[in-house]
């Protein structure tokens, strides 16, 4: 069982591999060429990264050990939305971004405006990670971080925002997404792929989208739903399934006829007629 609710249905529970592995196994088996990452604290998942970087984030805070490639990385200390006003991943990465992990500020708009920014700069076979899209209780969706409500809570620390709204708006919206939600603690993956930069159905329909979803509370939802919503899969399956974004072309012609050659040179030598492997 990849994911199940738990407390008498009111808890979500998580059985995969920590979300860092995740994120590390995507780099070594998709092998993206870049990677772009909106909210990057103390830089533990900019570390994973090993192809030309992106990070943006108002408050860095990284850590004095950190070890990254300054020759291939950027840091843009500024919000997301500054960010995309002012600059584009483009032109930042030298190429479109095959892997993007969206981890900022953890309020629904500002996700969707980030996913909604990020898909323009996908190259076709990308990546997108999102953090945080499965709130193991309601009492992690309170709205501002700071701040605790009057709600039992065996998670007093964890904060994820309303950015689960992500799942069932994509879901509705984008059904030519494929989005999928991976059992990584603390609070899930939802990785989606299919990126088309031209849509422009979220853009379009984002006041719509806001005044549907901005008021709505999980406990209106229901974490249930949720659940069903989400088709939790297991982060190892999905990760052992991964292939390289850029397939490595064929050395060369020679290299793959040259066998085939030997081979009729042999049989050839013994007088028999070649049927090549
Ligand atoms: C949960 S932390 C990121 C953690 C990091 N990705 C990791 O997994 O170790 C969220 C980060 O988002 C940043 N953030 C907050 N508001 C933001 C915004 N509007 N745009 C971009 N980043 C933002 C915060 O400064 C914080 O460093």
């Amino acid at each position: 069982m990849t994911a199940r609710l738990v407390e008498n249905d009111t808890e979500i529970a998580l059985d995969g591999d920590f979300y860092t592995s995740v994120l590390e196994r995507v780099h070594i088996s998709a092998r993206p060429r870049t990677y772009f990452e909106i909210g990057t604290l103390s830089g533990d998942t900019l570390r994973l990264a090993r192809c030309r970087s992106v990070a943006v984030d108002p408050a860095f805070q990284l850590r004095a050990d950190l070890t990254i490639d300054p020759a291939r990385t950027t840091l843009r200390q500024m919000t997301s939305d500054a960010y995309f006003a002012e600059h584009d991943p483009r032109r930042d990465l030298g190429r479109k971004i095959d892997f993007a992990f969206l981890d900022g500020m953890h309020e629904f708009p500002f996700l969707l405006r980030d996913f909604i920014n990020t898909e323009r700069s996908c190259a076709p076979r990308a990546i997108v990670a999102m953090h945080d899209c499965l709130p193991l209780d309601s009492h992690m969706t309170r709205l501002h971080s700071q701040v605790m409500i009057e709600k039992p809570t065996n998670h007093p620390g964890y904060w994820t925002g309303d950015v689960w709204k992500m799942i069932p708006v994509l879901r509705k919206y984008r059904p030519d997404l494929t989005v999928t939600c991976l059992d990584a603690p603390p609070t899930g993956l939802a990785m989606v792929r299919g990126l088309d930069p031209r849509n422009t159905v979220l853009r379009d329909r984002y006041d719509e989208i806001l005044a549907e979803w901005a008021d709505l509370s999980l406990d209106d939802f229901g974490i249930a739903t949720l659940l069903e919503t989400a088709r939790v899969e297991s982060a190892s399956d999905w990760c052992s399934a991964l292939t390289p974004i850029h397939p490595q072309p064929l050395r060369s012609l020679g290299a793959v006829l040259k066998p085939r050659r030997r081979w009729a040179r042999a049989m050839a030598a013994l007088g028999l007629e070649s049927r090549a492997p």
